[in-house]
């Protein structure tokens, strides 16, 4: 990828040109890829792209490279939206914006907002929206939270709140010297050392957001799960589940939104 990226060819074309030499400004160009991928930095920032949902979304380092695991929460959101028409969604904590723009895409009746804190990370999502030719369904605001969506004129309820949170605490031992090196700190860590940080504000915060049939879906860390889902329960969420990803984890908290009243 790296050598297909310095000489501004298609992997294939590195086979089909596989003795063609290398002018040293192509070799000087590659070294400098190889040498910053030996200091850690993720491929995705040293070619601009990564795939998700298969499909191309530019990255910078102002935005997490977006996992597999995340497409879990898109299939799972996609599952539960299945019945509705023209649905609503809001993306929390948007970054490159994958989970919103590949709703969009996916449900082309559908509309997104999507925040972000970092007006840096908006700017790559307004570029992959407008790669994907989304822009006029997705509304994209910087904030925190739920906040950007309440303070749009007329923005009605939502069908659901998707959110990939920052849900690794500072420190953990699991977390790769390379990603807290190189991917941004607000969009790996929460705020205090709490990886349910965003799960307990979520599960507080969005139910005023939803419709009454509306539905959160939240990614969380290994082992987390049980304890978001009995978060959840504790603020009177209905039908909360957990969806495993590819990997067997428990990844994805969905729930319905709780009775008025509750
Ligand atoms: C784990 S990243 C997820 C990015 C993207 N949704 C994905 O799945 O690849 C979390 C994102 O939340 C943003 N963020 C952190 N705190 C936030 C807050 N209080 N309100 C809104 N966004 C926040 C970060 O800037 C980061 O872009």
């Amino acid at each position: 990828m790296l050598l297909a990226h310095a000489l501004g060819l298609a992997r294939l074309d590195l086979y089909v040109h596989f003795d063609r030499p290398l002018a040293p400004a192509e070799r000087d160009r590659v070294r400098e890829l190889v040498r910053r991928r030996g200091d850690g930095v993720p491929v995705a920032y040293l070619v601009g792209e990564r795939e998700f949902y298969a499909r191309p979304f530019a990255v910078t380092p102002a935005v997490l490279v977006p996992r597999p695991e995340t497409e879990t929460l898109v299939e799972a959101a996609l599952q539960t939206l299945a019945g509705r028409a023209a649905p609503r969604v809001l993306d929390v904590g948007t970054g490159a914006g994958v989970i919103a723009i590949t709703v969009l895409l996916e449900r082309p009746d559908a509309t997104a907002w999507a925040s972000d804190l970092d007006p840096a990370a908006l700017e790559v999502a307004h570029q992959n929206a407008r790669r994907h030719g989304v822009l006029e369904r997705l509304v994209l605001r910087a904030g925190d939270l739920l906040e950007p969506w309440q303070e749009e004129p007329g923005h009605g309820r939502l069908d659901a709140v998707l959110s990939n949170p920052p849900y690794v605490a500072r420190g953990d031992p699991l977390l790769d010297p390379a990603v807290a090196r190189h991917e941004p700190a607000l969009a790996l860590h929460p705020p205090e050392p709490d990886p349910l940080h965003f799960v307990r504000r979520l599960a507080r915060e969005a139910p005023a957001a939803l419709a009454p049939a509306g539905v959160l879906a939240v990614e969380v860390g290994l082992g987390s799960a049980a304890e978001g889902l009995a978060v959840l329960g504790a603020h009177g969420w209905r039908e909360a589940r957990a969806v495993p990803d590819l990997a067997g984890i428990p990844r994805v908290l969905l729930a319905r939104r709780p009775a008025p009243g509750a």
